[in-house]
């Protein structure tokens, strides 16, 4: 039988350098789209997929996260003098039931792979899932929920999967396919970052997982990949000899690059115009920017 998903692994221990001076005093991840920092929507995803378990494993520097998943008995106190319901009732989404989340260090910054392998000891003998917050996906059904669902019919190992322009694809981890049965792929091998001329494919995976313990086991292994980093990919693309077990998900849904400016910016834009308390505002502002621009070309 399938053991349900209920612990997921949410690796937020990098330093945001694509995002200085903003990020020299605050977490990446606190960053916002519109009114919520970016770790909310991984948050959210998360829970719609039925995780109880939030593992964040953190570096120094990112005391912020914890104090956002924490109780602020100042502002409510305030709040509730003030009679703000709604604004109290929107502060639950950052609630956490005690022991819910727990927070790991990652001492050095050694890769992904070995960013997840930190919490190889909450994590035991458990498939678990993997959440990089930096994508962020706009969906109906949010992607990990998606991706359990597709879990239930194949089992092993499931990493999110999209189509990108060919001459993108080294930024990724690249999948060779097996089988395309249409939205789940089986797999034959992973290569993370590949040389453009190398590439087995243009599906890249995308930050969402859901492994199998044996993948934290070949990460017990250390061994390191693309530029001199503990690669997740490798732990992942290991278990393809090893069980066969490997499959790429194609998600519905927009995904945003949450790392780079550009996407940021994007993932803003589409955020906003989401938005039933903005979107009039919002889009009649952007339509008169556009036009603006144009008669300046
Ligand atoms: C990581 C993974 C890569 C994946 C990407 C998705 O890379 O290593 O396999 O394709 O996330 O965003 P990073 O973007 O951290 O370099």
């Amino acid at each position: 039988m399938k053991r349900k998903v209920t612990k997921a692994i949410f690796p937020v221990a990098g330093l945001g350098t694509r995002f200085l001076p903003a990020t020299k005093s605050i977490p990446k991840e606190i960053m916002t789209l519109v009114d919520r920092p970016l770790i909310q929507y991984a948050i959210d995803e998360a829970r719609a997929a039925g995780i109880k378990e939030f593992i964040f494993v953190t570096s120094r520097g990112k005391s912020a996260l914890e104090d956002y998943f924490d109780a602020a008995p100042l502002v409510e106190a305030e709040l509730r003098k003030k009679g703000k319901k709604d604004l109290l009732e929107l502060l639950k989404m950052t609630n956490m039931e005690s022991g819910a989340i727990a927070y790991i260090r990652q001492q050095k910054a050694m890769g992904l792979g070995h960013a997840v392998w930190c919490a190889r000891r909450l994590i035991g003998d458990e498939p678990f899932a993997v959440i990089l917050p930096d994508d962020v996906i706009a969906a109906e059904k949010p992607c990990l929920q998606q991706m359990v669902e597709a879990y239930g019919e194949t089992g092993g190992n499931i990493v999110a999967a999209m189509e990108v322009a060919p001459e993108k694809a080294s930024a990724y981890g690249v999948l060779d396919i097996k089988e395309d049965m249409g939205s789940i792929v089986h797999v034959k091998g992973m290569v993370e970052k590949p040389k453009a001329a190398e590439a087995p494919s243009n599906l890249a995976v995308i930050g969402r997982y859901i492994l199998t313990p044996n993948v934290m086991e070949n990460l017990n292994k250390r061994k390191t990949g693309a530029g001199g980093e503990i690669q997740l990919t490798d732990a992942i693309a290991a278990e393809i000899k090893a069980s066969g077990n490997v499959y790429g998900y194609r998600f519905r849904g927009q995904r945003f690059d949450c790392g780079s400016k550009a996407g940021f910016l994007q993932a803003t834009v589409a955020f906003g115009l989401a938005r039933d308390d903005l979107r009039d505002e919002f889009a009649s502002f952007l339509s008169e920017m556009m036009t603006v621009r144009k008669a300046a070309e």
